[in-house]
């Protein structure tokens, strides 16, 4: 089913690239105000985990020349009680209306906002004011019993997390092998370059935010809520955005304290938060425990599966990471048991990160599957695809697309599968050589979105969507689809973007932009194209259309079909023998994503997908204070993620086959898909180099010595 095209699928570079590299990028917090009103909000955070505040002491704050306003929940009314979601046009990760009582739910929560007319009399405020606190009884360890634990029936995305399919006893008791084990993933934080950053003017009754958020649709409708205006009052502006990975995603507390406090004091607020600040105000992934039982007859046909997790919420947010999800969809077991629970803790609250479920719950299930295969004595790539589910196993609808298989046979090729070895019996030197394969995955998802297409007479076209571009192509993109269906070249389409004032988008997340602006920009495209055959040509002719649709990946559809990307990662590791120093020196990943409409940014962020599984694997952890709640790291100095240096060969490959049927250019999601496999694949490799399973993220050296 492939066509000719002619600008999409080709390598464009990005049309933003000049740009960003040259400083010509506006980015949230680089928004001045010509008059020199702008003030500087800097956050008060509450210090104790559970609580009450008393009073403030604001006395020494007061005394700076350059201090204007301390903000909290004193000052009332402040901000209009939001009872999320109200109207379903917004989702938040907090359900709490910030400063809408004294009640402190965790260390870092947002009690006051100090401005001032200097970024630094702001800090200098905000450290000076001094908080007063009745403290309550706090739970933080996942295995507190003493805290509520959550059993819920859905994900976010709405798939069902409780699944008891089949018999799970009869099918261990067919068994002729098991393993069962338990796999831990630490918390873990977005971190992008980018912090979040929030400028909010006022002009009258009209609100206008420039905020760094993954989904500016979804902001405004907060931002209304919460400032008790209607949506058309409120423009969210943010056509530059520098990294989310999930923290910009849903509306979180810090962009409303802005808005109110601009209104408050009839000025410009500027509120950037901190790195320490980004650690407790936008979420983390939180840390997993899953027990899987994965059983199978000596031929390798799987006859049980049990994938049971264990995680954490926070006492005002809901998110629950959907670990079992891979034991679901990945592979046909006909007797399959899969549960979720959530301890209500008095820890920040957490949110979607990069393959939020899929990833933490790949690194169990996957290494489950490596563990099963040594037992067993048959091939782990050979093994997967034994089982590799043909059809979706929840609703027996068949795939979109099906390549399975051939990513991993594609995957053992490129790394060289044949050179593997008995575990422990690779040597080089000093070195222990292994390697290792996980099925990676990423479900797709389509939103709905409209778009505005104009035609200049000068033959150049102009896109115009509220989407956002995080760094993964979008404006690149947009430019491909439009040129295409158009006629003309990439470099003769105008992208604006970031601006709620135009036709209505999709969310940044969920790997699912491109799959949703795609029917929107073709219908529009196409509505442009009638117009055209009647216009004089000396005259701008405009079009605007969006697909009201949304797909989700394995709910209901006219077509009867489920949609899923799957792929295979291989990695090769070097473990130094005595000092346990783990260096991996390539990842291959082999992505069946649909069509890829740019092969040069969607490289990229596959790439860095890949990189994302890499610090998940060897480096990234937040540590918490059992005691206090705390986190102990918050910072880039003290949370490592991946360098240059630790980065070796990365090679990607893509199926390149078109999915019609998801939407008119045939993509399915990528990024996501690059991180969700990876962590696993290294970790069986680190066990087929040493001969050491290491069931608990991030793999250290202690682990291999
Ligand atoms: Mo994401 S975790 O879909 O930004």
């Amino acid at each position: 089913m492939t066509e000719q095209t002619r600008v999409i699928g080709k390598p464009v570079s990005r049309i933003d690239g000049v740009l960003k590299t040259t400083g010509g990028a506006h980015y949230s917090g680089d928004r001045k105000s010509s008059d020199g009103a702008l003030l500087h909000g800097v956050l008060v955070k509450s210090t104790v985990a559970a609580g009450y505040i008393a009073g403030f002491d604001t006395a020494e704050a007061k005394q700076m020349p350059g201090f204007v306003r301390f903000l909290s929940y004193e000052d009332g009314d402040l901000i209009y009680r939001i009872d999320a979601p109200n109207d379903d046009s917004f989702v938040v990760n907090e359900q709490r209306t910030p400063f809408i009582d004294n009640q402190v739910h965790f260390v870092g929560q947002h009690i006051g906002l100090a401005l001032a007319e200097t970024l630094e009399v702001a800090e200098a405020a905000a450290a000076a004011i001094l908080v007063e606190y009745e403290e309550d009884s706090r739970h933080i360890a996942l295995d507190d019993e003493d805290s509520d634990l959550d059993k819920p029936d859905a994900s976010g995305t709405g798939e069902a997390l409780q699944v008891h399919r089949g018999d799970f006893d009869e099918g261990l008791a067919d068994a002729d092998v098991s393993v069962s084990a338990t796999y831990t993933t630490p918390v873990e934080h977005h971190n992008p370059i980018e912090p979040s950053a929030t400028t909010a003017v006022w002009d009258g009754d009209r609100l206008t935010v420039y905020d760094a958020t993954q989904g500016n649709v979804n902001d405004r409708n907060y931002l209304a809520a919460g400032t008790g205006l209607a949506k058309d009052q409120v423009r969210v502006l943010n056509p530059f955005i520098g990294g989310g990975f999930g923290c910009k995603g849903y509306a979180w507390p810090h962009s409303l304290i802005a808005a109110a406090a601009a209104r408050a004091t009839g000025r410009p607020v500027r509120l950037v938060l901190s790195r320490s600040d980004m650690y407790t105000s936008c979420g983390h992934r939180p840390q997993t425990r899953q027990s899987i039982t994965l059983a199978a007859k000596s031929d390798g046909t799987f006859t049980a599966l049990k994938h049971e997790t264990l995680s954490h919420r926070s006492p005002i947010g809901d998110h629950m990471e959907p670990c079992g999800m891979p034991s679901m969809v990945l592979y046909d077991c006909p007797n399959l048991v899969v549960t979720h629970s959530n301890r209500v803790l008095n820890r920040p609250s957490p949110t979607p990160m990069r393959g939020p479920g899929e990833a933490s719950g790949a690194f169990a299930l996957e290494s489950a599957v490596d563990e099963l295969a040594e037992k067993l004595g048959i091939d782990p790539v050979e093994l997967r695809k034994r089982n590799a589910s043909q059809m979706d196993p929840r609703n027996s609808r068949p795939w979109s697309t099906f390549n399975h298989p051939e990513c991993l046979d594609r995957g053992a090729e490129r790394i060289g599968w044949s050179r593997r070895k008995s575990p422990g019996q690779w040597r080089e030197g000093n070195e222990l050589v292994g390697l290792g394969v996980a099925t990676t995955y990423y479900p797709a998802y389509r939103s709905p979105a409209a778009a505005r297409v104009t035609l200049f007479p000068d033959e150049t076209a102009k896109v115009e969507i509220s989407v956002q571009d995080i760094g993964t192509g979008l404006y690149t993109i947009l430019a491909q689809m439009v040129a295409e269906k158009l006629g003309l070249e990439a470099a003769d389409v105008a992208v604006e973007i970031g601006d709620t004032d135009l036709p209505e988008g999709p969310l940044a997340g969920g790997s699912m932009t491109t799959a949703s602006v795609s029917g929107g920009v073709a219908a529009a495209c196409d509505a442009l194209q009638e117009k055209r055959a009647q216009a004089s040509g000396d005259e701008a002719i405009s079009a605007e259309a969006g697909s009201e649709e949304s797909l989700g990946f394995g709910g209901d559809n006219d077509m009867g079909k489920s949609f899923l990307s799957f792929g295979a990662i291989f990695a090769e590791v070097r473990v130094d023998k005595d000092f346990g120093i783990v260096r991996i020196p390539r990842l291959v990943g082999v992505f069946d994503a649909g069509k890829i409409l740019n092969p040069k940014t969607a490289r990229s962020q596959m790439i860095g997908g890949m990189i994302f599984g890499v610090g998940m694997a060897m480096l990234e952890e937040t540590f918490v204070d059992p005691e206090s709640g705390r986190f102990i790291n918050p910072s880039l100095g003290e949370y490592y993620v991946p360098v240059n240096a630790d980065i070796h060969d990365i090679d990607v490959e893509f199926i390149d086959e078109p999915d019609y049927d998801f939407n008119p250019f045939g993509a399915r999601g990528i990024g996501e898909l690059g991180t969700v496999g990876t962590a696993p694949a290294i970790a069986n490799a680190v066990y087929n180099a040493t001969g050491i399973r290491v069931r608990d993220l991030p793999i250290r050296l202690d682990d291999l010595m």
